[in-house]
């Protein structure tokens, strides 16, 4: 089979193409149908069927003959420690967890937020919770309290599930003392918390709220897998949208398990047993996607790394990796390569290590710059696959399905469509372009499996960010254009989302953070480009006027607020004065145009522009910062 037969395959019948995928999947009882439309365009795939996540990701693989098989490779170069877990080690360990939670209430349906470092028992929490069909939310450790405590308010966990501490190389993470801050914040309050206390801190218990990880299973009956209905919800992951608010995207149980088992074989070519390593972090999507669900209801090895690409302690730790774990996939952002190469451009650590077990490197994330593809290529010799997706669509929106066959590589490009997604590039009418033109980028609904069907408490929202716009379609949020070979290129952002290290983040919660400081009139935040991770945001802040403070104090201030309400995740650290900002004669910001400058590339003066002379202003401000030249 080709990759053309396999995409008109599903684009003459989905159902049937979608009905067969299902068939890899144990159900309690099987879907009667794939796609459920009654609710359209809020789509449900797998209703009616009966199923659980964690009884497909760990149970079945015992029952099949892998409980011996390494389910987790644990590896961090922080603390020093490696460890693996069998499948059937982890289905003793998840169970228990499972039986803890329960006897403590909690059930099929409640929300258990999880905010963990990259150790094993982030995985753990995660499988027990669904082992009881309870609804998680892991929240990434480079967020605030404040953050924490916006999601807390959203999802009404009834439990929190956190470890003592994170550990970045330059410090220790203090999550206690973050959670406890976040509940303070939080109108709504956990009945209960569990801590997992870490060697490096063992952080203070609140009697009666808080229990130890180890003691709270002490005794209790291990919980047996519980069977929920094909459109229950696996998790909500928060992500950025246009303001402070995040969006709290849900994945649905069936449509999960279908699409991410596809996605092993037919994307990334691994078969059972194979070692497959997401170097991303589980509080994002690809640590959803690849380092917990995908690999382990595909049955394959998945590695838990808790450190970065570089200083923990080389350059060379990623490949130390590969050698020792015999790793054949790895994934992980352009960002991490980039830091990769600044450290070691003539792949001297490279050498040092046998890379024969990898196969392929698949980046994703955020646009992959052709150096560092290249770069990638030449070191590796092995094929570097781009490939494009999303928070909400959980797996590969376009991208080279290696496992069906390799397409050609045309560096620029993440590739093609992948069987579940027509994607289309629309104008602002709605209507698709030709070829080689910029567009939308948009999906015809509907979205396959695995997908997400709404958005947490705000399915209004879930129209108005994505499918009003462009009735029929979901709109990505991204722009670009394909070729006349259906080569996808990802050219831009259509909002306010800027992507530094691989991390989504919005301008506009920045931008939320700076106005409430007392001094700052109004402000902007942009992302301009950056050689390590691919952008950073930068604020402009016009200041109240009579403010006679020192500007260097109100930016050192605003720095710090972005860094305590949103958290170090945002690595805001460029911020600068002006007396006013560029806006249209309509009062629209022209952050575009301001990018532009920053970054020195040519613009077109915008027809509305109310006063070009800004422009200039802007360009001598941004220069002691090292932009605009
Ligand atoms: N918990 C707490 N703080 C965290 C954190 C976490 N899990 N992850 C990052 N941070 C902190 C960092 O310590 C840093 O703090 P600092 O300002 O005190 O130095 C800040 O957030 C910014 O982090 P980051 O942008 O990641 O920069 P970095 O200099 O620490 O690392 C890279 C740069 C490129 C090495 C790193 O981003 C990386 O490995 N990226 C890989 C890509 C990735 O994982 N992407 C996820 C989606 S696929
Ligand atoms: P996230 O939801 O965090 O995965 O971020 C998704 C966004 O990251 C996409 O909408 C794109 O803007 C960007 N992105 C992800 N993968 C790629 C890629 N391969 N090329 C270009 N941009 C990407």
């Amino acid at each position: 089979m080709t990759y053309k037969d396999v995409y008109d395959a599903w684009k003459s019948d989905p159902e049937g193409f979608w009905m067969e995928q299902a068939g890899a999947i144990a159900w309690d009882e099987k879907p009667s149908k794939a796609l459920f439309d009654e609710n359209a365009p809020n789509y449900e795939w797998f209703a009616d069927a009966k199923v659980n996540t964690c009884y497909n990701a760990v149970d079945r693989h015992v029952e099949q003959g892998r409980g011996e098989q390494a389910a987790i490779i644990y590896d961090s170069p922080i603390t020093g420690t490696k460890r693996q877990i069998s499948y059937v080690e982890l289905r003793n360990r998840v169970a228990s967890l499972a039986g803890a939670l329960r006897a403590k209430g909690v059930e099929k349906g409640d929300r258990v937020i999880i905010y963990m470092p990259m150790i094993p028992e982030a995985l753990e929490a995660m499988l027990a919770c669904a082992r009881l069909g309870a609804i998680h939310s892991v929240v990434f450790g480079g967020f605030a309290a404040n953050e924490l405590a916006v999601r807390i308010d959203d999802a009404k966990p009834k439990a929190i599930i956190a470890a003592s501490c994170g550990l970045e190389p330059n410090r220790v993470v203090h999550y206690k003392p973050l959670l406890d801050g976040a509940i303070e914040l939080s109108d709504h309050k956990p009945d209960f918390c569990v801590i997992f206390q870490r060697e490096q801190e063992v952080a203070e218990l609140i009697e009666g709220r808080d229990y130890n990880w180890h003691g709270f299973q002490y005794g209790v009956e291990p919980a047996e897998c519980v069977p929920v209905e094909g459109n229950h919800p696996a998790y909500i992951l928060y992500t950025s949208g246009t303001t402070g608010q995040p969006k709290g995207v849900v994945r649905h149980t069936a449509g999960h398990l279908v699409a991410l088992n596809w996605t092993m074989k037919n994307i990334y070519n691994v078969d059972p047993g194979d070692v497959f390593w997401a170097a991303s972090d589980v509080g994002w999507i690809v640590g959803h996607s690849y380092i917990c669900y995908g690999p382990l209801i595909h049955g394959n090895t998945t590695v838990v790394f808790e450190g970065k690409p570089v200083g923990t302690p080389d350059a060379g730790t990623f490949w130390r990796m590969i050698q020792e774990y015999n790793i054949r996939v790895l994934f992980t952002a352009p960002t991490a390569f980039r830091a990769i190469k600044r450290e070691d451009p003539k792949g001297e650590y490279v050498k040092k290590y046998d890379l024969s077990s990898l196969k392929a490197l698949y980046l994703a994330g955020e646009r992959a710059d052709p150096d560092t593809i290249i770069w990638a290529q030449d070191q590796l010799g092995v094929p570097v696959y781009d490939h494009w997706w999303q928070t909400e669509t959980g797996w590969t929106i376009a991208g080279n399905p290696a496992g069906i066959e390799a397409l050609p590589v045309k560096i620029g490009s993440p590739t093609v469509a992948m069987p579940g997604y027509d994607i289309q590039i629309l104008d602002d009418a709605g209507h698709p372009v030709k070829d080689g033109e910029l567009g939308a980028i948009a999906v015809k609904l509907p979205l396959p499996p695995g997908t997400l069907p709404t958005l947490w408490n705000a399915n209004d929202r879930f129209h108005k960010s994505y499918l009003n716009n462009f009735p029929g379609y979901y709109e990505t949020g991204d722009a670009g254009m394909k070729d006349d070979d259906g080569y996808l290129y990802i050219m831009a952002r259509t909002d306010d989302v800027i992507n530094v290290a691989g991390h989504r983040l919005s301008t506009g919660a920045m931008e939320e953070v700076l106005a409430s400081h007392p001094d700052v009139a109004e402000c902007a935040v942009i992302g301009v480009s950056d050689q390590l991770k691919g952008q950073l945001p930068l604020g402009f802040l016009c200041l109240n006027a009579g403010c006679t403070r020192d500007h260097r104090d109100v930016v050192a201030e605003v720095v710090k607020l972005v860094r305590d309400q949103i958290g170090p995740v945002a690595a805001f650290k460029l911020a600068t004065v002006v007396d006013r900002l560029p806006k249209t004669r309509s009062g629209k910001i022209l952050r575009g145009t301001m990018v532009k400058i920053a970054d020195n590339e040519e613009f077109k003066m915008p027809a509305t522009i109310d006063d070009p002379a800004i422009l200039d202003e802007i360009r001598e401000a941004l220069l002691p910062l090292g932009y605009g030249k």
